[in-house]
This record gives structure tokens, C-alpha cells and sequence, in this order.
């Protein structure tokens, strides 16, 4: 059998615990199908005495990462630290200019550095795998770098965020509290070491940077994407959402308009009857719609120890498979240098259908003040009715509007009129519906 693939891995919380004890449960099964042993040869964490449940052999301590990046030892660097910048990034980038393979599970760093890393890793002829980046263990981007060669893609929508799918299932299913179920969220080990990261929507931002670039061919550009959170979903708008045959998931979506490309991540309404609208709990899905293949749906574990683990593991075997002069494409698809610029479209320009939930004092005329705002700015609306059930105090009541398409600078005037109309007793609520088969 070959010489032992030499494995260093950076960081052993929950992904990178799982990682070393995979590796060492797996070994004779990976040895055989990559043809030569994968050694765990070297590791480095913040502390060294913590107890992680798994054995560490014989690895030589590093503590610096940056220095186990650049040992002559490995031949593999594996960056499960985190963060977009410090010791993550300057250990990926160490590692690539030493001439390292590198794995990483690592999103916000390929957001934010993706390009200038597989310039790197391009030029010095080695692999960036990040397999473990986006949607946990679901094989995306060996699906969108390999198995889509030649399709072109027009939309991508998913559900990448397992803590907020989470939450959003619990709350729909056992009329929880968003907090009761954020903490549950945590205790499992699906959420980020800073929770706002999941529930505000930068994470799910990170991965649809990702999955933008290597869709359209497009530089990464995590600043443009336009982002709400789920923090403010209120069980007032999943029990409405329900009534009207909509379920609310948070969403990252990027797709192709004649302006320039989408990038979006909001509280989504989508059919109750869509496939999409089934992903339940820490489940991840992604949906990519080609001009080849027509719509792709992927869906699978999105968040913890053991998804993300095997999706690490699937990045090092394939490592561990490839010679020199056999190896994997580039980075993101393309070349690096060949990515286009990316042209962003403008999110006033959005065009869909809107799910609106107003708090009215009850009143006359509240409901043709409405509507009148909504003719003058030629929105078009399927369903308007007065929601009973959801507000329970005397002189208030809750209003749901569902429009036809229409377009998100439209919305937003209307819904300025209607609150300067003075007839809201809370601030109104607007999500975006989104076409899913
Ligand atoms: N916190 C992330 C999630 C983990 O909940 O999906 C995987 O990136």
C-alpha cells in the first residue's frame, strides 16, 4: 500500500473531535478505498488539556496553528478553527503557500477570502476542498464543481442554516418559544460559537456567497447579499403563513436578472405543498435549477458533529485518492483569475409575490386606506382578510395581505403609506413569498 496520507488538523471542537475519531474508526475502510492510510499526525487547539473524547495517539501538540500549517510533517492541513479572519486565515494561507493541501469547513473565510486563497492554491498547484462549508454533509459542491460541468444555472434556493430550521420547525410544530428552541439549537451543537452568526442570517450569507460563485461563475461576494434574519417571526406569522398554505424556512436564494445577479437571505414563504417546504429540522436543502438538468434538489443532515466530519472526510479522501497531474479542478469551478466580476442587482428591484401582516386599530376605513395604497402603487393583491385568532386585544386587528408579483420598491412605498396613514398599532411585517415546485 502507498505511503500515509499526513494529516494536520486545526481546531477540536465538536467538527474537529468527530473528524479524529471517524478517521481512526474508519481507518481500514478509508485505507482501502483511497489506496494508502490517512494518519492523523499532528493537531493544535486553543486548549490543550480539555477533555474531547477521543484519543490523540501519537500527534505532535501544536500551539500555533500557523506552525502546524507550515510543518514539513503533513501533507494535509485541515482548518476547522472558524472566523473569517485571525488564526483561521492566517493558517490556511500559510499552509497553501507552503504547498499544502487544505481542507476547511470553514464559510465565512471563503466568503470573504475565497478568491485570494484559490489564487494561492492555484499557483502553487495544490487543493482547497470545502466540501463542509456549505449545507453541512450534503455533497454540493463536489455536485456543483463536478457532476454540473456544462450546466448553466439560472436559480439557487436553500434552506443552509440547520439551527434556524430548526427553530423554525419547532416553532410551527410545538408552538415553542424562538428562545427555548435557540437553546436547544446549542446544547446539540448545531449552532455557531456566536448564535446571531445563525439566526440574523450571516451564516446562511457565507455559504450563498459560496454556492453564488461557483453557480454563475461569478467572483465571491458576500457584501452584496442582501440579509434578514429570523429573529423577529413571530408565531402570529407561522400560524398565519399556515392558514394561507405557506410554510416560513429562511431561505438564501441567488439567481440571475436581467439587472445583474440576486443574492438574498430572508424568512421565505414558500407552498406548504413544495418539496422545499418538507426539509424539516437540522436538515439542509439546495435546490439548483440548470438549463441542462432543470431543478435539483439535494437535501441532508446541515449542522453538527458528524455531517460536517463526513463531509471533512470526503474532502481528505479525495486528497488521499489524487496524484500529481491527477488531481481536482479549480477552486471555484474555474479559474480563479477567469471568475467574472460580480454585477449585483439591485434588491428594490426584486420582483415576487409578499406576504404582509399589519396590526390595526379597528376602525373604519382601515381596510380601503390599504387597499388604496396598494392600488397607487400598482400592486396587485390575491387575498386580503381580516385574520381572526392571532390578536386577542380589544380595538386591535390583525390584516394579511398576499400580493400578485410585484416589485420590492413598490412594496416598500406602499407599506410607507400605510404606516404614515397612522392607522398600525405595531410595525408591520413583510416577507418575501418565493415560487418553489
Ligand atoms: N451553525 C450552522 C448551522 C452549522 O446551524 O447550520 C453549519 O454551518
Amino acid at each position: 500500500m502507498a505511503e500515509a496520507l499526513r494529516i494536520g488538523i486545526a481546531g477540536l471542537g465538536t467538527v474537529g473531535a468527530s473528524v479524529v475519531r471517524i478517521l481512526s474508526e474508519k481507518a481500514g475502510e478509508l485505507a482501502r478505498q483511497c489506496g494508502r492510510p490517512i494518519e492523523v499526525v499532528a493537531v493544535s487547539a486553543r486548549d490543550r488539556k480539555r477533555e474531547r473524547g477521543v484519543t490523540l495517539g501519537q500527534a505532535e501538540w501544536f500551539d500555533d496553528p500557523v506552525e502546524l500549517a507550515k510543518a514539513k510533517g503533513i501533507d494535509v492541513f485541515v482548518e476547522l478553527i472558524g472566523g473569517e479572519d485571525g488564526a483561521a486565515r492566517a493558517s490556511v494561507r500559510a499552509a497553501l503557500e507552503a504547498g499544502r493541501h487544505v481542507v476547511t469547513a470553514n464559510k465565512a473565510l471563503l466568503a470573504r477570502h475565497g478568491l485570494a486563497l484559490a489564487e494561492i492554491a492555484e499557483k502553487k498547484g495544490v487543493l482547497l476542498n470545502y466540501e463542509a462549508a456549505v449545507a453541512g454533509g450534503i455533497p454540493v459542491i463536489k455536485t456543483m464543481r463536478e457532476a454540473l460541468a456544462g450546466n448553466e444555472a439560472t436559480r439557487i434556493f436553500g434552506i443552509l442554516n440547520g439551527t434556524c430550521n430548526y427553530i423554525l420547525t419547532r416553532m410551527e410544530a410545538e408552538g415553542l418559544s424562538f428562545d427555548e428552541c435557540l437553546r436547544d439549537a446549542q446544547r446539540l451543537g448545531y449552532a455557531e460559537a456566536d448564535p446571531t452568526f445563525d439566526i440574523e442570517g450571516h451564516d446562511t450569507a457565507h455559504k450563498l456567497a459560496i454556492l453564488t460563485s461557483l453557480a454563475f461563475g461569478c467572483r465571491i461576494s458576500a457584501a452584496d447579499i442582501y440579509m434578514e434574519g429570523i429573529s423577529n417571526i413571530s408565531q402570529a406569522d407561522i400560524r398565519a403563513a399556515g392558514d394561507l398554505g405557506y410554510r416560513i424556512k429562511l431561505l438564501g436564494v441567488a439567481q440571475k436578472t436581467e439587472s445583474g445577479i440576486e443574492q438574498r437571505v430572508h424568512p421565505t414563504m414558500v407552498p406548504t405543498a413544495s418539496v422545499i417546504a418538507q426539509v424539516h429540522g437540522v436538515t439542509n436543502a439546495v435546490a439548483i435549477e440548470t438549463d441542462i438538468l432543470g431543478e435539483l434538489l439535494l437535501s441532508g443532515p446541515g449542522a453538527g458533529g458528524n455531517a460536517t466530519a463526513s463531509a471533512v472526510i470526503g474532502d481528505i479522501a479525495d486528497i488521499a485518492k489524487s496524484r500529481p497531474g491527477f488531481q481536482h479542478g479549480p477552486v471555484f469551478g474555474r479559474p480563479a483569475k477567469e471568475l467574472a466580476p460580480y454585477r449585483k442587482a439591485r434588491m428594490r428591484a426584486h420582483a415576487g409575490g409578499y406576504f404582509i401582516r399589519l396590526t390595526v386599530h379597528d376602525r373604519i376605513g382601515v381596510f380601503a386606506a390599504i387597499a388604496r395604497r396598494m392600488a397607487d402603487n400598482d400592486i396587485s393583491l390575491e387575498s386580503i382578510v381580516q385574520h381572526a385568532g392571532l390578536v386577542q386585544v380589544a380595538g386591535q386587528k390583525t390584516v394579511i395581505l398576499v400580493t400578485h408579483e410585484t416589485t420590492e420598491a413598490a412594496i416598500r412605498r406602499a407599506v410607507e403609506g400605510v404606516t404614515k396613514d397612522g392607522h398600525l398599532v405595531d410595525k408591520p411585517q413583510m416577507i418575501r413569498i418565493e415560487r418553489a415546485g
